[in-house]
């Protein structure tokens, strides 16, 4: 087997690590990425006062538009900013790196190298993000999301500090944490995995299943808090190279036309696919090594995670017609489709459909 692997990016991983970006940033000229969650707290004006040198932009929504990453570019381009501090969520992450090739309309992107290096600082834990080299970005007027993939997306460092997750409801803990399960299990049964991502998807699985459930019942558990920020970054690095597979393939109708968050809306079909890749080899020697006794318990206790945590099991309160349904099979044909190791059919996503529409 031939494969083929790369991680640039030089991670801090700790509580209180936030006090090492002064350092990383050594004085450039800095714009502070983030969302109005850390505005609100004081965070934002507390930051930017220790790095001195430093301009705020935090007009940033979660599934950020294309529009939004135009405006943070112009910042970039007329502030001559020469390192942008990434402050949030996978959402705040990703503008973040789209911005960072300052260009003036994202819509356009082709595959031009990052101008400004981006210092990641996760918040959610969750994406991954402070480690790929993907950037999603929505375009509401098309209603529709675009990963968008280049090395040039890869932050300069990720700076992973725990205890910026103290803060997160438990909604937000369990739709960004059901996420790094995605990524973990679709990372490593994708076309494209590698044994250095297998391992790292493995420990991945084993941490969400034992800390996910703590950190949403009591987020000031701080051992939970930390494993699943290691849980976070082990995922993101066991699929951002070989990228996700039909859970998310099937996210991006299921966000940008009925609202579902990211991390929810993967979720919503993990089970589903996970017993539909029963075929697959890797796959069933994947849960065997987890020591489920078979691929429906594996199911079962995703099922039943989600139940634990509040999140959607089913799309029965959307009441979707049968073009509601042609919608989401038709919009689900994104090319990580194709990297499920069982070919994902029409019918399958028929069958998926109807069965989340009756439930
Ligand atoms: N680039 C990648 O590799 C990658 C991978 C997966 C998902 N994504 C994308 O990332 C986005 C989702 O990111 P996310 O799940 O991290 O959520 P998010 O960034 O959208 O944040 C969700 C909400 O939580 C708030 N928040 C964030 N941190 C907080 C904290 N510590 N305390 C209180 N509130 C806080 C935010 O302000 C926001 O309102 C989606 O657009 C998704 O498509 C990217
Ligand atoms: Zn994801």
């Amino acid at each position: 087997m031939n494969w083929f692997y790369e991680q640039p990016v030089k991670i801090i991983f700790g509580n209180n690590s936030i006090n090492k970006l002064p350092e990383t940033v050594n004085g450039r000229k800095t714009l502070l990425v983030t969302s109005p969650h850390f505005t609100k707290s004081g965070f934002t004006d507390k930051l930017s006062k220790k790095l001195g040198n430093c301009r705020v932009f935090d007009k940033v929504s979660p599934n950020p538009d294309a529009e939004e990453v135009n405006l943070c570019a112009k910042e970039v381009r007329g502030g001559k900013i020469e390192c942008i501090a990434a402050l949030g969520g996978g959402s705040v992450i990703d503008l973040a790196k789209a911005a960072s090739l300052g260009i003036e309309d994202i819509r356009k992107y082709t595959a031009e190298k990052s101008k400004v290096s981006v210092i990641a600082i996760p918040t959610t834990a969750g994406t991954g993000s402070e480690v790929t080299n993907v950037a999603v970005i929505s375009d509401r007027k098309k209603g529709s999301k675009m990963p968008l993939v280049s090395d040039s997306f890869y932050p300069e460092y990720a700076i992973i500090d725990p205890s910026l997750t103290y803060s997160l409801p438990p909604r937000v803990t369990a739709v960004s944490g059901i996420d790094v399960l995605c990524h973990a299990v679709e990372g490593y049964w994708s076309k494209n995995h590698q044994p250095i991502c297998d391992s790292m998807a493995f420990q991945a699985i084993k941490l969400v299943f034992d800390y996910l459930p703590r950190a949403y019942k009591n987020g000031n558990d701080t051992e939970a808090r930390e494993k699943m920020a290691e849980a976070s970054l082990m995922a993101g690095l066991a699929f951002s190279q070989p990228k996700t597979t039909a859970s998310h393939a099937c996210s991006f109708p299921l966000t940008s036309i009925y609202g579902i968050p990211h991390g929810e809306a993967c979720g919503l079909t993990l089970d589903f696919f996970t017993r539909i890749n029963e075929k697959d080899p890797r796959t069933r020697s994947l849960i065997m090594a987890l020591e489920f006794t078979d691929v429906n318990t594996f199911a079962d206790k995703i099922f039943d995670l989600k139940q634990k945590i509040g999140l959607r099991t089913g799309l029965k309160d959307l009441n979707l017609s049968k073009e509601n349904i042609n919608e989401l099979i038709q919009k689900s044909k994104h090319p990580n489709l194709l990297n499920n190791p069982v070919e994902i059919t029409d019918e399958i996503l028929l069958k998926l459909y109807n069965k989340l529409k009756e439930r």
